[in-house]
């Protein structure tokens, strides 16, 4: 004869080793899930920012500089024209790689374009292809957004950071 409350507690024991063994499939499975999709699409931890690349005075009209973003893109910044209102505006950030094949381009004051020297690619400033196989090709010189902190004279160019997981 059983003593009473002996199959209430092998019936408990039953009931929590299965409810445990059921919420250990449902996350040992939600997380194998969870997995997949994230391989599937792939969690983008980008944002964008503000790169300091000089001052106003660091930039005069006519001239350019080149700098990197923290992902080693080079980004060429030309000063076309200044501008008391929006001295942004007197600029040009563009990425210095030849949408053909890669090469990299300058800024030539004295034609006010930019040129690749790979296969004579030419660009107005503001980056269209004007000749060579970039305007053959209808591929133009990407843009970044500037900025320009005109109380201090800041200049900034827009770049993401971080990277796709
Ligand atoms: S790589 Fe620039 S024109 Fe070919």
């Amino acid at each position: 004869m059983e003593k009473d409350g002996a199959p209430h507690a092998a019936g408990r024991r039953g009931f929590i080793t299965t409810v445990a063994m059921v919420g250990g499939l449902i996350a040992g499975y939600g997380h194998g899930l969870y997995r997949f999709f994230e391989y599937l699409v792939p969690l983008k931890r980008t944002r964008k920012t503000g790169l300091f690349v000089g001052t106003l005075n660091d930039i005069p009209v006519g001239r350019s500089l080149t700098v990197h973003d923290p992902q080693g893109h080079t980004i060429a910044i030309a000063r076309t024209s200044e501008s008391a209102e929006n001295p942004a505006a007197g600029f040009k950030a563009l990425s210095s790689r030849c949408p053909h094949l890669g090469c990299n381009v300058h800024w030539e004051s004295g034609s006010q374009q930019f040129v690749c020297p790979c296969h004579n690619g030419i660009f107005d400033k503001n980056g269209v292809a004007l000749s060579g196989p970039p305007a053959a090709e209808g591929k133009n010189l990407r843009e970044y957004a500037l900025t320009v902190d005109a109380k201090r004279g800041w200049v900034f160019v827009e770049v993401t950071v971080g990277s796709e997981i």
